[in-house]
């Protein structure tokens, strides 16, 4: 193993130790001042106000559609995402809410709710021209400008970091996420990903997503 990865993977495990038991407790003590908890749990990995933490892998969540982050947190708590323990980013943040009751969601959705979302980092380089054109493939779903489509289940694409997206589009790819039975939005975004057929058509789709910001 590499040593960036033996230090982040050190790092997320002695995160997750110290995190993990401070929030079951926390959990059970609280049930409606839920806002700095979910705050603090979250920010350990995903920065302070969900503005998100490359370092760590963990995503901005400000901005993020409510019932985008209620289908997620549900597939991660209901081990539908991050079952795999070689891959620990989504491992981690699996255990990180295993013990998630339906109101300290409620919580958590609403405290993200009314933090301001930050701007994304953009940090790919492609093709803008082809990723229009490769990005036709995903409109469908996710809207002509990336906004997403909740009866669809696609969340929006636009203003999102580069890097988490074009990890989670090898994530859809290679079966680590969206190939539990039960995850039918999964299903159907793990097919989309497959039109993707190279790096280069990720770099060139994210361009374009970037673009739309
Ligand atoms: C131990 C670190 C850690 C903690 C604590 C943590 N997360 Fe995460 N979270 C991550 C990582 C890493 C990912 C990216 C997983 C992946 O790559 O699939 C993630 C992904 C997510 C996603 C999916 C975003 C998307 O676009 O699909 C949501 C939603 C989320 N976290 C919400 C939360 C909330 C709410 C809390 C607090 C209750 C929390 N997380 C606590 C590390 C953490
Ligand atoms: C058939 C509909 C459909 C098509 C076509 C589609 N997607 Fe998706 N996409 C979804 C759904 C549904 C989800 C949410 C999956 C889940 O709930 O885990 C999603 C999730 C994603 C995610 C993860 C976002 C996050 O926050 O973790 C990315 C990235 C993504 N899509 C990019 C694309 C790109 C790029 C294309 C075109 C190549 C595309 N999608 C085509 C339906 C679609």
């Amino acid at each position: 193993m590499r040593a960036p990865a033996k230090i982040l993977m050190f790092a997320i495990i002695f995160q997750s130790a110290v995190v993990a038991p401070a929030m079951a407790q926390q959990y059970s003590a609280i049930d409606t001042n839920i806002q700095p908890l979910s705050n603090k749990i979250c920010a350990t990995c995903h920065g302070a106000y969900g503005k998100g933490n490359a370092v760590v892998g963990a995503p901005s969540l400000a901005g993020l559609e409510s019932w985008y982050l209620r289908a997620q947190l549900i597939k991660f708590r209901d081990s539908m995402r991050g079952i795999q323990k070689d891959y620990i980013p989504g491992h981690e943040m699996r255990a990180a809410v295993a013990e998630m009751s339906e109101a300290e969601m409620d919580g958590v959705i609403a405290s993200i709710g009314t933090w301001d979302s930050q701007p994304s980092a953009t940090t790919v380089s492609g093709d803008a021209v082809r990723g229009a054109e490769l990005y036709s493939n995903c409109a469908a779903c996710h809207g002509v400008s990336a906004a997403g489509n909740q009866a669809l289940g696609a969340p929006g694409l636009a203003g999102r970091d580069d890097w988490y997206l074009r990890r989670q589009l090898k994530l859809f790819q290679s079966g680590y996420r969206g190939e539990h039975p039960e995850d039918l939005a999964g299903a159907q975004m793990r097919a989309a990903a497959k039109l993707l057929e190279s790096d280069q058509d990720i770099n060139d789709v994210l361009v374009h997503i970037n673009s739309l910001n």
